[in-house]
């Protein structure tokens, strides 16, 4: 084992793309676990939009990362050496890990952290992508926060990327008529063709508007928003009377300092329904884990994840999530070995 705990420190709070500079790469000592303590080695880290977000200093659901704390970030990671009562050497745990090589457990957070079983029976980036928190949020989107039924219209946003390939592929499974919006010729062939989808609209084509409203006809009932932006306003203008929107996200923005102006308008004249969600208010993990786990089993459900490499390359890694460089799940190999 190294005896070095590399770590990504926030230096300067980024102004648009995260820059590698706006980062400290500190080589601190690895850290001996104390009584109650256990020292994970960090396997995979999630790569987040919101990672982008826990970098303003902005008013959110978390505290902003502070300047000259390790960057937060979800991830999996394996207990090399215990002193703790709960986690064992040789457990797989999920949880905020962050952008370093290894991470202390204590007990009395224990909660903060999900044991994974000894063998998930899947690979380890899809218990982070369609068998965790991203196929999670889907799952709760559609089943909660704004159920779609048969035969309704459901309209996905960034619908190649980690949560809306699997909002997507939930639709149909409840029997929808599935839109995706994404970007790109390449991404909408894959919705369609491998994915399932019944129509791709490339929001990167002139026409898009017009993609839109030759692929719903009928209007649009659900929304699974996020995006936001310019898509967000093109869909809401075609939704039905009585739509439900569950609103997951609005990448659109993040990596702006500008706030939009907000024309909610429409949803009056529509009666829309539109429900902001955090995945983090859900306790319901083992019923969404064993429907999407499930269906991946069934074949009904596919998972996809990107892989890249080397903590040193997170600040890089992140971007792709606003550059679309990636499909389905991005996640960053920390561990060679694992
Ligand atoms: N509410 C919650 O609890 C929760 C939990 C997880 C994620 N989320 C939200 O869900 C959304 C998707 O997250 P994810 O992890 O699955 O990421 P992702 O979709 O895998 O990656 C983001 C995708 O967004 C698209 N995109 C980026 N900037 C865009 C822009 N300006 N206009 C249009 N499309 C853009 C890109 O796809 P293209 O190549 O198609 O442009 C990119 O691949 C985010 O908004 C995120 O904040 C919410």
């Amino acid at each position: 084992m190294s005896t070095i705990n590399r770590q990504l420190r926030l230096k300067t709070r980024p102004e648009g793309a995260v820059r590698r500079e706006d980062f400290d790469l500190v080589e601190a000592p690895l850290p001996e676990p104390g009584d109650g303590e256990a020292l994970v080695r960090v396997q995979y880290l999630s790569m987040d939009p919101t990672n982008r977000v826990w970098l303003r200093d902005i008013p959110q659901y978390m505290p902003p990362v502070a300047v000259g704390e390790v960057m937060r970030a979800w991830g999996i990671g394996r207990v090399v050496a215990s002193k703790s009562a709960r986690f064992a050497v040789g457990d797989l745990v999920q949880g905020l890990l962050g952008w370093r090589d290894y991470a202390l457990l204590r007990d009395e957070r224990a909660h903060d952290y999900v044991k994974l079983p000894a063998d998930p029976g899947l690979p380890l980036p899809t218990l982070l992508g369609a068998c965790g928190p991203s196929g999670m949020t889907a799952y709760y989107g559609l089943t909660d926060i704004a159920p779609v039924q048969p035969g309704e219209t459901l309209v996905v946003s960034a619908a190649a990327g980690s949560v809306g390939s699997i909002a997507g592929q939930i639709g149909k499974i409840h029997g929808a008529r599935v839109v995706g919006i994404a970007g790109g010729a390449d991404k909408c062939r894959h919705l369609v063709d491998e994915l399932g989808f019944d129509v791709a609209v490339d929001y990167k084509a002139d026409d898009w508007k017009q993609q839109l409203d030759r692929a719903t006809p009928d209007g649009i009932q659900v929304n699974f928003e996020n995006v936001g932006g310019e898509i967000m306003r093109a869909v809401l203008s075609r939704m039905s009377i009585g739509g439900r929107v569950a609103l997951c996200g609005m990448i659109a923005q993040y990596n702006s300092e500008q706030r939009p102006a907000d024309d909610f308008s429409v949803a009056i004249r529509k009666r829309l329904s539109i429900r902001g969600f955090l995945i983090l208010d859900y306790k319901r993990g083992r019923e969404a884990a064993q429907a999407l786990g499930g269906w991946l089993r069934e074949g009904k459900l596919k998972a996809e994840e990107t892989v890249a490499d080397g903590l040193e390359n997170a600040p890089e890694t992140l971007n792709r999530l606003f550059d679309g460089s990636h499909r389905g799940k991005l996640v960053l190999r920390v561990d060679p070995t694992a």
